[in-house]
């Protein structure tokens, strides 16, 4: 069921081609960082699980072409390229924390020769992508259970298999579901400017045979009323301490009107997005793009030249719009900063 989104062949990052998607499955070969990190900006590679492996893996293409034996050189090249890739996207702190996994076990392991070294990252690599295959299928066995047979789904962007090793965090909970022999249907918000919702999760859930219904994001008001949503699950990209959840933007918005509708609102992430050094929503930074995405849709113009453009990537929903986390450890409810705290430590 789920797609090979992220792969590490031992001399290259294999990547679909996300930005192809739905009209070509294309794999790319990524055979040195720097190409990797141009595909992280272009979003070829995206969604904040998938981010944190390609952040591992690009650390593995890098040293590849580290020459000679000396070990403090060779820690010292690591942390240059941990900083280099953590200045390709902001937001999703998964990135983050795989880059601080491997420079904090480089520098653990500065006394070992260099092909020690290599051996001991491309092990963290590897079990950072093992760890999210199966947090993947622990969400969704968490998850499962909030979706009733019969019950309208929501979701916005894409959380699915394009977005981890595995099967997904918001699509995983549908995927698990399906699973469980529950019958649903799910409509999916496009997500301009970049229709990740229309280009990925629909193309997703359509493979999966699940039944899926695409809508424009000034539709999901209406569909709410109208179509009598149960449940909405969304991913995330940095969750605070207090529960505070970044995620892509229109995220908050579809928060704020099920708080209206009365529709329970789930984020499905893995321990990986948490950012417990941050104590609100307020702290995380938030990736501003390129005024194009906005103006154009694809190369043609639809916006008069010159026209001012905001363009955030993500946005905040307030923990207090949120119903739970689902997360590998199970379900967290409220308060949030005690029990994220509590499952997290
Ligand atoms: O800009 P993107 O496509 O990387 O944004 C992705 C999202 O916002 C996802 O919902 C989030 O990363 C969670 S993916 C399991």
């Amino acid at each position: 069921m789920p797609v090979d989104t992220i792969r590490w062949t031992g001399k290259s990052v294999r990547i679909i081609d996300q930005t192809l998607l739905p009209n070509k499955l294309v794999y790319l070969d990524c055979r040195d960082v720097e190409t990797l990190w141009q595909a992280i900006r272009e979003l070829k590679v995206r969604g904040a699980p998938a981010l944190g492996i390609a952040a591992a893996y690009g650390v593995m293409l890098a040293v590849r072409r580290f020459k000679g034996s000396d070990s403090a050189a060779f820690v010292r090249y690591v942390c240059d390229i941990c900083d280099y890739i953590g200045r390709s996207r902001p937001t999703a702190v998964n990135l983050f924390n795989a880059l601080n996994q491997m420079r904090q076990l480089a520098l653990n392991n500065i006394d070992k020769p260099v092909v020690i070294l290599r051996a001991v990252l491309e092990s963290e690599a590897n079990a950072i992508y093992e760890e999210d295959r199966a947090v993947c299928r622990a969400m969704g066995r968490h998850g499962a259970g909030l979706i009733k047979n019969g019950a309208t789904v929501m979701t916005v962007c894409n959380a699915g298999g394009l977005a981890t090793a595995d099967y997904g965090t918001a699509l995983g909970v549908m995927y698990a579901a399906k699973e469980a022999g529950k019958k649903f249907k799910v409509y999916a918000l496009e997500t301009r400017p970049l229709l990740q919702g229309a280009r990925l999760t629909a193309w997703e859930l359509m493979k999966n045979r699940i039944d899926v219904t695409l809508i424009c994001d000034n539709m999901a008001a209406t569909v709410m009323r109208d179509k009598g949503v149960d449940i909405i699950f969304t991913g995330a990209d940095r969750i605070a301490a207090n529960g505070d959840a970044a995620n892509k933007i229109g995220t908050y918005m579809l928060a704020v009107l099920a708080k209206h509708h009365g529709i329970p609102f789930y984020v499905v992430a893995p321990r990986t997005t948490f950012d417990l050094k941050i104590a609100t929503g307020r702290d995380i930074p938030i990736e501003e793009r390129a005024a194009e995405e906005v103006t154009h849709f694809g190369l043609r113009p639809t916006a008069p030249k010159g026209v001012k453009v905001f363009n955030p990537a993500f946005d905040v929903t307030p923990n207090k719009l949120i119903s739970g986390i689902v997360t590998e450890y199970g379900v967290i409810g409220k308060p949030f900063t005690v029990n994220i705290l509590k499952n997290m430590s």
